[in-house]
């Protein structure tokens, strides 16, 4: 494959604007096939103790990136950020849908004040999502294995899924783009993305923490849980985010830049659990 353009460069700007916005699919979630639900299969969706969270998540997102998109200089960029943010509101409406629909218990939280500096916002958002998308492709298809729901409802959920990956895709290449102006060299630029890494992960323990101080976890029957744990390796975990990101990524243009940085070392973990436990089984027992 040949690389029409140097990363960072205003030609790859405008190629990872006009494919993002290019690619931006037209609907509204009020109009989905949204199925008829079992009793059964209504307890289980509302006995998922994280819908507060995701449905604020997904407004925090909108209004994060629609504060962020007027100071933009680039036109073109700034066309996509608004793209973005289009696309955030609009996750926050299908959770509010599904939330109506099947009567979970989530209302709607004020939203923080932002940073001053919208950009170090934004740039910490991405990052954030960066993560939660890696993850979350790892427990998407552990969710969908289980069965949990009916499998339309995945098919609901795997829209959202690949928008995220649309945003996810389209940071990695505006923080190329983003430093490249800066002139910040590659080596400068692995160490700001881990310093970001390392703030969402953060983020998201304090989020765990959160709730499981609010929810302790009652709301969220053993028998459920079970659907999601039986069985449960962290091997397996990583395998799945590793190999799900890469089945995600392969639908994208192969001239856009992708994470590296946490398949990598999704792929070093494994490749370090694997040498761990090939020397368990040859390290001979002491009786
Ligand atoms: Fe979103
Ligand atoms: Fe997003």
């Amino acid at each position: 494959m040949t690389i029409p353009f140097e990363a960072g460069s205003d030609a790859h700007k405008s190629f990872f604007c006009r494919q993002f916005i290019d690619t931006h699919q037209v609907f509204d979630p009020a109009n989905f096939a949204w199925p008829d639900l079992t009793d059964e299969e209504l307890q289980r969706l509302r006995s998922v103790p994280f819908w507060q969270e995701v449905y604020h998540t997904e407004r925090r997102a909108g209004a994060i990136v629609d504060a962020f998109t007027p100071y933009v200089q680039d036109p073109e960029v700034r066309a996509a950020v608004a793209l973005q943010g289009v696309e955030e509101t609009r996750h926050a409406r299908l959770i509010k849908v599904m939330i109506e629909r099947y009567g979970l218990d989530a209302q709607e939280q004020p939203i923080e004040t932002f940073p001053a500096d919208l950009e170090v916002a934004f740039i910490d958002f991405g990052f954030g999502e960066c993560l939660d998308a890696f993850l979350g492709f790892g427990a998407f298809k552990n969710a969908r294995q289980s069965q949990f729901l009916p499998e339309s409802m995945f098919d609901i959920f795997d829209v959202l899924m690949f928008e995220e990956t649309r945003h996810i895709v389209f940071f990695i290449n505006y923080m190329a783009w983003r430093e490249r102006q800066r002139g910040l060299g590659s080596l400068r630029r692995r160490a700001k993305s881990l310093r970001f890494y390392a703030r969402a992960a953060s983020r998201l323990l304090g989020m765990v923490r959160r709730g499981q101080d609010a929810g302790d976890g009652k709301d969220f029957a053993i028998t459920q849980t079970n659907l999601f744990l039986d069985g449960f390796s962290f091997r397996g975990f990583v395998e799945d985010c590793y190999r799900e990101n890469g089945r995600r990524m392969s639908t994208f243009d192969p001239d856009l830049m992708q994470p590296k940085l946490l398949p990598g070392l999704a792929d070093l973990a494994l490749r370090g659990i694997d040498l761990w436990e090939k020397g368990r089984r040859f390290t001979p027992r002491r009786t």
